[in-house]
Parts: structure tokens; sequence; C-alpha cells
């Protein structure tokens, strides 16, 4: 594997081979849960977050255990990392731990870790990326429709870390990406990889909710304001003039009418905004096996960082 290829910084650094691996490795982990049950035995996983989690913590916490291996949870606030240069302190956790896992609020921080960790690091979502959603949801995709290549998947709302990881490993994989988003977070732009997308001859910028669901095998939303930011007040007033923006990108029971796409969120979702509620639980949805393959696909990167996936 290469240098940038042993962390999960972000996908930009992964092939469409190494995305098939994981999503592959993900199925037969679901499959077989205890094909793998020691693979990991006396490895321990660091896990480091600023911000609030479910899936990411729990899929990682129980995946290391399944995989014979053990997972440490580090709160930011109750370690040193606060008050201390952040390499000197990446490079203390890889002297205990054979993985690290981080939840930061900016992509330089997960960067930083990388290159000062002489261990694997994962992204488990920054401002600018989420790599092992994307992972997940690919799996997803692939056991509900059989296939990556040639699925047209359709991103409504706000451009964000999400979406950047959807359109990479999308379009390594072969899918179609379709983005209406009247908005991009600041941290999510990307120039590099939004040429490299256009380029591909897959991936279109839309504002036709309608004419884009009608092509779509795949609708996914996520929230109009990152976590961090949905309920503080200082961010009361751009939510506010998200929430009116963004009423015509809203998932619900009259854009859907008539299609047979698949609907995903990477969840937490927010009834009512980005999606609504009726949705969630509609027979097209597979919001909670997205959710389930967090720690499927989980393990299977694990497994792809340590060189033991076949
Ligand atoms: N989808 C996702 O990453 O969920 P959490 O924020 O709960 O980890
Ligand atoms: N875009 C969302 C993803 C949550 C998993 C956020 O950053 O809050």
């Amino acid at each position: 594997m290469s240098a940038t290829r042993q962390h999960l910084v972000s996908l930009r650094s992964w092939s469409g081979d190494d995305i098939h691996q994981v999503v592959e490795g993900g199925i037969r982990l679901k499959a077989e849960p205890r094909a793998f049950a020691t693979s990991l035995a006396g490895q321990s996983l660091g896990m480091l977050f600023q911000k609030t989690s479910t899936r990411t913590r729990c899929s990682s916490e129980v995946g290391m255990f399944q995989l014979g291996g053990q997972a440490v949870f580090l709160d930011w606030r109750s370690t040193n990392f606060g008050l201390a240069d952040l390499a000197d302190e990446a490079r203390v956790l890889s002297r205990y731990f054979d993985f690290i896992l981080v939840r930061f609020r900016r992509h330089a921080d997960v960067v930083t870790v990388a290159e000062a960790a002489g261990v694997p690091v994962m992204n488990g979502c920054c401002d600018r990326y989420h790599p092992l959603q994307a992972l997940c949801d690919l799996q997803t995709i692939q056991e509900r429709l059989g296939r990556l290549e040639g699925v047209h998947l359709v991103y409504l709302g706000v451009h964000n870390n999400v979406t950047n990881s959807l359109i990479t490993a999308g379009l390594r994989t072969g899918m179609h990406i379709t983005v209406a988003a009247p908005e991009i977070n600041a941290a999510a732009a990307n120039a590099e990889l939004l040429a490299e997308a256009r380029a591909s001859g897959r991936y279109q910028e839309t504002r036709d909710v309608r004419a884009a669901v009608a092509q779509a095998d795949v609708v996914y939303t996520d929230t109009w304001l990152d976590m961090q930011f949905f309920d503080d007040p200082e961010y009361a007033e751009e939510k506010t003039r998200r929430i009116e923006l963004l009423q015509p990108y809203q998932l619900n029971q009259t854009l859907l009418s008539g299609s047979r796409a698949i609907i995903m969120h990477c969840l937490p979702a927010h009834r009512g905004y980005e999606i609504e509620g009726a949705l969630v639980d509609d027979p097209r949805s597979v919001i909670f096996d997205q959710a389930e393959n967090r720690l499927h696909s989980q393990k299977a990167t694990l497994l792809k960082l340590a060189g033991l996936l076949p």
C-alpha cells in the first residue's frame, strides 16, 4: 500500500479498487461476522473525538471488539490535546495504539495527526470529508442494487463533507453523481475535487430537483447545518436563512412521488428539515441499513489498513 493509502484521511488517495475491496469486505463481514473474530487480537484503536457521535463511535468500538481487539474512546476535552502541540500528542498516541480514529472540526488537524502518527489514521468526519460514511453508503448501494457501476446518485441539500466523500467514492467506482445544492459549506469547497469530478463526464450540478430525481437510482440528503452548529445560538440566523433557501431541496413525498429510487441519509436526520419524517420510514428508505453497515464497513476498513483484507 502507498504511504497515503495506509491512512484514510480522505478517499481522494484511494483507488476504485481500494474502495471496492472495502465494500466487498463489508458485505462478507456482514454475512460471516465471526470470520475475522481474532484478526486484531491484542491490537488497540484510539478514538479521539472533538464532536459528538452515535454511529461512528459505536460502530468503531463494537467493530474493534468483534475483530478481537480493543477500542479506547478519548473525548478531546478530557485529554491534554487542548494544551499541547497536536503533532506531539499524536506521536504519543501512536506509541500505544495500532490505529487512530479522529473526529475533528478542521481537516488540517486530521492531516497533522496522520503525518505525525506512525500508525494508520482514519478520518471519522471533519469539515471537509466523511470517508467512512461514503464507504458504508456504497456497501448499502451495492447490496440493494447489485452494482455500483452506472448507478445514478442524486444528492440534494447543502454540499458538505458527506457530499465530497460521496462524489469521490462514487466517481472512482463508476457511478454517476448529480448534486442539487444551492449552498456549499465553505470548508467543503474543493476546486480540485470538483475539477476532477467535472472531467469525469459522470458528474453534474443542477437546480432542477424534479428532473434530477426523475433519473435517480439513489436519492441522498444530509443536514443543512453541520452538527456543531445546529443548536448553536450564534448560527441561529444562518440556520433560519438556510431553512428558507433549502425548502425546495427537501426530500419529501411530493418530490419522490412516482420515483423508485432508494432513499439515503447518513443520520442524524432532522425530520421536517432536509427530509420529511415519513420518508425516513418509507419502504424505499435504506437509512437504517446504512447505519448498520457502518459497523461492517468499519471492520473491513480496519482490516484493510492492517493489510489483512483479502
Ligand atoms: N453518520 C454519522 O457519522 O453519524 P454520527 O455523527 O452519529 O457518528
Ligand atoms: N454533515 C454532517 C455529517 C454528520 C454525520 C455533519 O458534519 O454534521
